[in-house]
């Protein structure tokens, strides 16, 4: 498939560059998510840090990060575990990137939901933040990753309804909730919706105390596309969860 007509190749491809060079976006990153990732979504540290407890301890430990971007989240993880990290992501940009940045015990491929394949029990965690909803049949890639994951193996999903998918009732009843189901795979998940609404008004405060740097830099599109962003912290609460809604799943082969 031709990558530039997929739902926003280029806007990526514009991303990963901006990421890379904006002084004023690493600083905004750190400053709303508690660390530099390159975020283009919601996964700040405390969620990030939920899924350490899920690495085990033993040698030889292989996470893959579905969507990884340019890779600083999975660095952070093998920073902190010593795993061999696994990523892709259809940005050409960010997996250049990622290659440069992260040279020891990594493997960091071009490719497409739904058209990548990784042998059969690769990994003991498989991570995918803000990313599930670009599969175009989310039953088969759930499907997928299942035969990914090694027999005790565990998938770790931060997932938003609201914007790309719509709200539906709870956590029970997403698109990533049946296809688990359909799947086999048993669940937990956990509902941040209130987290997520005090981390648009950080991401706001933020991007407004760096709005200068982001100028200086010739980024201010950046810099107005994160106000669009968080326009919701304009609303109440009890509207913003009436239309949005945050989960974190922990899923099991
Ligand atoms: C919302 S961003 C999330 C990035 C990162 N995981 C985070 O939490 O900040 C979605 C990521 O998925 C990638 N992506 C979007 N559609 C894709 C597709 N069809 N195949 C592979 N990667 C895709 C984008 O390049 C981007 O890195």
């Amino acid at each position: 498939m031709e990558k530039e007509k997929l739902l926003f190749y280029n806007e990526y491809e514009e991303f990963y560059e901006m990421a890379e060079k904006s002084i004023a976006f690493q600083k905004f990153c750190c400053d709303s998510f508690g660390q530099d990732f390159s975020q283009d979504g919601f996964s700040d540290i405390e969620q990030i840090d939920m899924i350490l407890p899920y690495i085990p301890t033993k040698e030889d430990i292989h996470i893959l990060d579905v969507g990884c971007g340019n890779g600083k989240m999975l660095g952070y993880l093998q920073k902190k575990t010593g795993a061999f990290i696994h990523g892709f992501d259809y940005s050409q940009k960010a997996i250049t990137n990622a290659r440069g940045r992260f040279t020891q015990k990594s493997d960091f491929r071009e490719g497409i939901i739904g058209e990548i394949e990784y042998p059969d029990n690769s990994f003991d965690i498989v991570v995918s933040m803000d990313t599930m909803y670009f599969s175009k049949d989310m039953n088969a890639f759930v499907g997928q990753i299942k035969r990914w994951l090694k027999p005790d193996g565990i998938l770790f999903v931060g997932y938003q309804e609201g914007e790309l998918v719509p709200r539906t009732f709870d956590e029970n009843t997403t698109e990533l909730a049946k296809a688990l189901k359909n799947n086999g795979m048993n669940f937990e998940a956990r509902n941040i919706t209130k987290q997520t609404y005090e981390l648009l008004k950080k991401k706001r405060d933020a991007a407004i105390i760096h709005k200068a740097e982001f100028e200086n830099e010739g980024h201010i599109q950046w810099f107005d596309m994160l106000m669009m962003q968080t326009e919701w912290v304009e609303e109440p609460y009890r509207q913003f969860e009436k239309v949005m809604a945050r989960y974190i799943y922990v899923a099991r082969k």
